[in-house]
């Protein structure tokens, strides 16, 4: 079982270590409990991926302590300042445009150029978020599939040693996750219902949109338009041909082509994908061939990620 520490000075500054070396760290927020890790590095966020066996990418809430740290990572308009001014902090993220120069890792955004922010109310969570002084990626600390948990002992139970600390920080007062409210499109549209209800929002917004099965929202499993590159991606490939550049895995891959990873290891794969998709998009670039990636752990989600990039585009 992992450690589970109630939150004081020394237990905020170990989970702040731990999550410096690109460690995972539960923590208590008035939702549910979220799984963190450094949202700036790719390996860290690699690491949310495999513990949760995910068999595909989610985009992560980000998670900061004030308005100023949202601001780094998102651009606000008008209403989300009333938004964020009304709501936070509190259970409502809002998915709004990623700023160019904003330092969060792709794979917490898997890839999109948008990005879901929010401030936690939780006394424990707003500690930790200071004390590391970056941002922190956050889905709920539960296996795939798995119940979200509102107890630091849920964690430990569904998660195990997967996660290095939990931070204690007693029963979530709110219980389910925050809503999800989209500002990227021309209408604010709600993803996901959770903390924050409908009818408050519609107070300050008036009618908002749902996102509706199969309509042209991005709420997961809705993504695939935003996951594909402008290059043609051809899967299974043993070398690139004419115009085509390859991105290998594994130490078999020609040494002068971008490798996901050269020693074969998955998570340091997952943590490149997005990031080396983007560098191999260029003008000019008929298609991405990509070497052969196993089909079991966070090779799943990679290949998923993947087949959705080759399904876009044939
Ligand atoms: O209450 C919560 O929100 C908890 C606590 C830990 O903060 N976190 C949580 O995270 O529920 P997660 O990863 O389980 O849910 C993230 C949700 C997913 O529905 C995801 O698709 C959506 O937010 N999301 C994240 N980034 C997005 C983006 N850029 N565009 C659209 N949807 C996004
Ligand atoms: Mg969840």
């Amino acid at each position: 079982m992992p450690k589970l520490l109630p939150a004081t000075p020394e237990s905020l500054a170990e989970a702040s270590r731990i999550l410096g070396e690109g460690g995972l760290v539960a923590f208590p927020t008035e939702t549910v409990y979220g799984l963190g890790a450094d949202a700036t590095n790719d390996a860290a966020v690699a690491r949310i991926f495999q513990a949760k066996g995910r068999p595909s990418f989610n985009p992560l809430i980000i998670h900061v302590p004030d308005l100023d740290a949202a601001k780094g990572l998102a651009d606000f308009d008008d209403k989300a300042f009333k938004l964020a001014e009304r709501f936070w902090p509190g259970p409502l993220t809002l998915v709004l445009p990623r700023r160019v120069d904003s330092p969060v890792s792709l794979l917490a955004t898997a890839g999109l150029d948008s990005v879901a922010v929010r401030i936690p109310a939780h006394p424990v969570a707003l500690d930790l978020l200071r004390a590391f002084k970056r941002p922190i990626a956050a889905p709920s600390a539960n296996p795939s599939g798995r119940l979200s948990p509102t107890q630091a002992e849920h964690v430990s139970e569904g998660l195990g040693l997967a996660v290095q600390l939990v931070l204690d920080g007693g029963p979530c007062r709110v219980g389910v996750e925050s809503t999800v409210l989209s500002l990227t499109g021309e209408k604010p549209c709600l993803l996901r219902p959770g903390g924050v209800s409908l009818e408050m929002l519609e107070k300050m917004l008036g009618r908002v949109e749902r996102a509706a099965e199969g309509g042209p929202v991005q709420s997961p499993g809705q993504l695939e338009s935003h996951y594909a590159p402008s290059a043609r991606v051809r899967l299974n490939a043993l070398q690139a041909g004419p115009c085509e550049l390859l991105l290998g895995f594994g130490p078999t891959a020609p040494s002068d082509c971008l490798n996901l990873s050269p020693s074969g290891d998955l998570v340091e794969a997952a943590s490149h994908l997005f990031a080396f998709l983007r560098k191999l998009d260029r003008p000019g670039v008929a298609a991405i061939a990509v070497m052969p990636i196993p089909d079991h752990k966070l090779g799943l989600a990679i290949n998923d990620r993947l087949r959705r990039a080759a399904a876009g585009r044939s």
